[in-house]
């Protein structure tokens, strides 16, 4: 590929680079299919366990979308390009194995975006926040004004998104936004270690429970529903057996995805 890279280490976590370090990372047309492309692969790859995904180089995680394209524009170029990019961040929430955000420095406007699709999101010390679009004449396009209110509560959504001020590491720490904060040599390491934790855990109630998660957006009582349905589901797979002889039996619990 020509801006990621991708590797695949010997615990099945695959490591997704997004690389245009002399641009920051910023998203240009070709990231985006690159990126569907990846998760595609990582999704159809039974040894893949889970992704982490980072940007390359130590400032920058995803400088935003790519500026130099908004100039020509128009009002049917700018709806497709949004929808577009939320497709493809729609197809990394939807992953139905553990994602996890490594940001390693900015993480502006689809940067942030890109992060907030993810799963779980660890920032490095050095990382920066901010949804800044206001300050160009244009909104969030690739989820911001949608998934940050979900994260973080529709007032600390409004005064990132209307003021376009930059969020700390440490603040994006205390508001939600990220699940931890560690320094940046650790980063990897430890969004690596969310991955290799979730996947000694049922493969089948993980993924089933990422797709509740994602239900916690409907009403109340739908989304209670779509849990009762889905914990069914989840009382008939062998995992579910193993897990609770294993524990009567006190020992370790052997799943196999079935
Ligand atoms: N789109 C396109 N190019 C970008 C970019 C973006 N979002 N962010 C950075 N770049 C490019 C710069 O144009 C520059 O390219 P050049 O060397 O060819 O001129 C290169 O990346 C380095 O950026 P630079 O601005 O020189 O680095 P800096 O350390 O001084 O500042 C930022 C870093 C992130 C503060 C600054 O680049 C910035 O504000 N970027 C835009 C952030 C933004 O508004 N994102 C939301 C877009 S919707």
């Amino acid at each position: 590929m020509e801006t990621l890279l991708y590797e695949v280490d010997d615990a099945g976590i695959a490591l997704i680079t997004v690389n245009r370090p002399d641009k920051l990372n910023a998203l240009n047309a070709t990231v985006i299919d690159e990126l569907e492309a990846a998760f595609r692969q990582a999704r159809a790859d039974g040894e893949v366990k889970g992704v982490v995904l980072t940007g390359a180089g130590e400032k920058s995680f995803v400088a935003g979308a790519d500026i130099s394209q908004f100039p020509d524009l128009t009002a049917l170029d700018g709806h497709r390009f949004a929808l577009r990019g939320q497709a493809a961040f729609n197809r990394i929430e939807e992953m139905a194995k553990p994602v996890v955000a490594a940001i390693n420095g900015y993480a502006f406007g689809g940067g942030c975006e890109l992060a907030l699709a993810c799963h779980l999101r660890v920032a490095s010390e050095n990382a920066i926040f901010g949804q800044p679009e206001v300050n160009l004449g244009i909104l969030p396009g690739y989820g911001g004004t949608q998934r940050l209110p979900r994260l973080v509560g529709r007032g600390l959504a409004t005064e990132i998104i209307l003021t376009g001020d930059r969020i700390s590491a440490q603040r994006a720490y205390e508001i939600g936004l990220v699940n931890r904060v560690v320094p940046q040599a650790e980063l990897i390491e430890t969004a690596e270690g969310f991955v290799r934790t979730i996947s000694a855990k049922a493969p089948l109630a993980v993924s089933m429970a990422l797709e509740a998660l994602r239900a916690s957006d409907q009403p109340l009582r739908e989304g209670l529903r779509f849990e009762a349905a889905l914990f069914g589901q989840a009382c008939a797979t062998e995992d579910a057996k193993e897990g609770a002889r294993a524990f009567l039996e006190r020992r370790k619990a052997d799943f196999k995805g079935q």
